[in-house]
């Protein structure tokens, strides 16, 4: 040995005290040079240092080596500082690190709990060893439980439950708990038995089943189990645990009844009303109610689950229940202290006087009533408007009018019970003449057309709707006191000149409604045309309405400015005071606003000789008139083709 040699040596061993040291067997004739340790958490990236950790510098040439049964293999190569993987297993996993002084191994798995060796020659320092240490969390333990419950009578073990932890390195520790508190292997009372299986990813799965003499009073007993293991990032044992519900054993000792929903029931509610034991598994039950009548209890049919669901629940329902569980295996019979099932309700409202009928003026006491197992309250309510007119089992109405008859409600409800109400019409009638729901009507129609029109009349005693013309009609009421008539009917010149009427009677007397038809002409129509019907009527062509262009094609042209005030003027005859300003306006070349919102005065910017005008009038408001004036004809002032109304429904 040369003095050099002798100097590291000395140096190094120095160094060894420094560290943490963890005996490796080494050969023994040589002085066994103490690892330095590595922890790296599997798939994270190891560094290896080639010498303390103080040192530092350019190692410029090194040999790292493998060390596997006692044989060194060549893994990594740095030359004038620049490094090379050696074919072979960590071919592609190696890096340098920190100017050659460190190598790092990346993607770490358990296969990777090794030592290695650091030979360097430039610095000539002494071998540096290695070992590297792997660990791995496993995952969140799993617990199963004896699904087929433990019989309670017998003198030997039981198995409890066995938990199982996947994918840890080193062997992760089970501890297992007794509602909280750790539970050591115990002659003839507690056997705890682990397996480990080596995944082919070299991490470890384990298993612990514990077994137990188990006592009745082990029933509501919490057993888990806890795993314990060690990571790189501090000593620190960690653990996690997964509690297990409450444990259960057979044979069953109690039996009870649970019904859902929890809280007041009430009728119409979706009730079940279900058995269970603490015995595991559950055996099989029948539920039965007390007849109130007999005093008996009477089995009732439940589903495949055991459940007996009460849907709707009605107040019938209410009554004792039981529940009896039978144990096949011991044949023991469980029966469950009687359960008060309530259904509270609100049945029968009845108002009085069930259908008044008062003169106008006259004064009217209507009176609510209802069955409850509940303090009620009542109120009454406009049925059309749902306004509240009144709290309290009476309802007083003075001088009654008209406009009061109709429907009204009594709602008797239980405050106690939210949601619990029941409703109960009542229709107040006041004697007096049928009333229309419109004196007078406007309808555009087209000759020849099939038409549907409608009556409505209201009063007490209910009316009914005669025409005066021939069709067929059908009437319907939306309520006690209206009924709408709908006549089916054809449109003839003859209708078009009488118009139609329709009458309500009742003994008090009857009331009409005028319905006028005015004719509307798909095509503008000729003088001929305009004659036959008899009408006064500006002729329109539907297509006008809303577009001015496309009228404009069909219209006339404008010729002279004379027959532009002419047509104006028959506007004016029709539209007096608006026509006099659409006049103006015209002259004005000027797109104006109407008077209101409800009067539109369009011009269209192109077409200079021509105005539209628009009326939508707030009584009728599926009737508007378009108006389109021209000067296009020589024709005399007044004549019909030159006005062009549209007047849509
Ligand atoms: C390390 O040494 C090599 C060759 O010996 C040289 O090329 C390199 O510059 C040195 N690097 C440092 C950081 O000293
Ligand atoms: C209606 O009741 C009012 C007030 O109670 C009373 O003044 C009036 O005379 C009554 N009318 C009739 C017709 O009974
Ligand atoms: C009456 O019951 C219905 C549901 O049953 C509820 O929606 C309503 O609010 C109740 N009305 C009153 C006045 O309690
Ligand atoms: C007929 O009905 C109208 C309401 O459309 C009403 O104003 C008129 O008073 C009624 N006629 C009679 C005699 O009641
Ligand atoms: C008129 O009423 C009948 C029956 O109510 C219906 O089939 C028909 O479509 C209606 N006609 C029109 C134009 O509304
Ligand atoms: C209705 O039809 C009958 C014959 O079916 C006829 O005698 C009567 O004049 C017609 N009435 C009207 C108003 O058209
Ligand atoms: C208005 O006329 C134009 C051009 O003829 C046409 O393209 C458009 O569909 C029409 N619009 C309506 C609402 O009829």
């Amino acid at each position: 040995m040369g003095l050099p040699r002798l100097v590291c040596a000395f140096l190094f061993a120095a160094c060894c005290c420094c560290r943490r040291a963890t005996g490796v067997p080494g050969e023994e004739n040589q002085p066994t040079p103490t690892p330095d340790l590595v922890e790296a958490e599997v798939g994270s990236t190891a560094l290896l240092k080639c010498g303390p950790s103080r040192s530092s510098g350019n190692f410029s040439q090194v040999e790292w080596f493998l060390i596997h049964k006692e044989r060194k293999i060549l893994i990594f190569r740095v030359h004038q500082g620049k490094g090379q993987s050696e074919p072979g297993e960590y071919e592609h996993r190696l890096s340098l690190h920190d100017s050659g002084a460190t190598l790092a191994l990346s993607q770490v798995t358990p296969h990777d709990e090794r030592t290695f060796l650091c030979k360097s020659k430039r610095p000539r320092l002494p071998d540096h060893y290695v070992e590297l240490q792997v660990f791995k969390a496993p995952e969140e333990p799993t617990i199963q439980a004896n699904v087929v419950g433990i019989h309670v009578d017998r003198e030997e073990l039981r198995e409890v439950a066995t938990c199982v932890g996947r994918n840890g390195y080193p062997i992760p520790q089970v501890i297992w708990y007794k509602n909280g508190r750790p539970l050591q292997e115990e002659e003839n009372r507690i056997h705890i038995q682990s397996s480990q299986i080596v995944e082919s990813s070299g991490l470890y799965t384990l298993s612990s089943v514990l077994s137990a003499r188990v006592v009745k009073e082990d029933r509501d007993a919490q057993f888990y189990c806890e795993l314990s293991y060690r990571l790189p990032s501090g000593n620190r044992i960690r653990s996690r645990r997964r509690s297990l519900s409450p444990f259960s054993v057979n044979p069953a000792e109690k039996v009870w009844v649970e019904v859902e929903p929890v809280g007041l029931l009430k009728e119409g509610d979706h009730v079940t009303i279900r058995c269970l034991t603490d015995g595991n598994p559950q055996p099989h039950f029948t539920i039965h109610k007390k007849d109130p009548s007999t005093g008996e209890m009477e089995e009732e049919s439940t589903d495949e689950n055991g459940l007996l669901s009460l849907e709707p629940a009605q107040k019938h329902h209410s009554g004792l229940y039981q529940c009896q569980s039978l144990d096949l295996e011991t044949v023991i019979t469980l029966t469950s202290d009687p359960l008060e099932l309530l259904v509270h309700y609100v049945s029968d409202v009845r108002v009085k006087p069930t259908a008044p009928e008062v003169q106008e003026g006259d004064n009217l006491t209507l009176t609510c009533e209802a069955e409850s197992n509940q303090d009620l309250e009542f109120e009454w309510l406009r049925d059309k408007t749902g306004q509240l007119v009144g709290k309290g089992p009476v309802l007083q109405l003075n001088n009654l009018r008209r406009e009061a008859g109709g429907r009204y409600l009594c709602v008797a409800s239980a405050p106690r019970v939210p949601g619990l109400n029941r409703t109960q019409p009542v229709s107040v009638g006041i004697i007096g003449f049928p009333w229309m729901a419109v004196k007078e009507r406007k309808v555009w129609v087209q000759e020849n057309a099939v038409l549907n029109l409608s009556c409505e009349a209201s009063g007490h005693p209910l009316p009914s709707i005669s025409w005066n013309v021939n069709g067929s009609a059908t009437e319907w009421s939306p309520d006690p006191q209206t009924v709408v008539s709908i006549l089916h009917v054809l449109v003839t010149p003859e209708l078009l000149e009488t118009g139609v009427q329709c009458t309500a009677t009742n003994y008090v007397g009857s009331n009409t409604t005028i319905i006028v038809l005015k004719l509307v002409s798909l095509t503008t129509l000729t003088p001929d045309s305009s004659q036959t019907t008899g009408l006064s009527t500006p002729t329109v062509s539907p297509h006008t309405r809303a577009n001015g262009t496309s009228t404009e094609r069909k219209l006339p042209q404008p010729e002279s400015k004379g027959v532009v005030i002419v047509a104006v003027i028959v506007c004016t005859l029709v539209l007096a005071v608006l026509g006099a300003a659409l006049y103006f306006f015209y002259k004005k070349g000027k797109l104006p606003c109407g008077r209101s919102g409800k009067q539109e005065i369009t011009l269209p910017p192109t077409r200079k000789g021509e105005f539209v005008v628009e009326v939508k009038s707030d009584k009728l408001p599926e009737e508007m008139a378009l108006l389109q004036g021209s000067n296009g004809d020589k024709r005399a002032p007044g004549d019909q083709g030159e006005k062009y109304i549209d007047l849509r429904h």
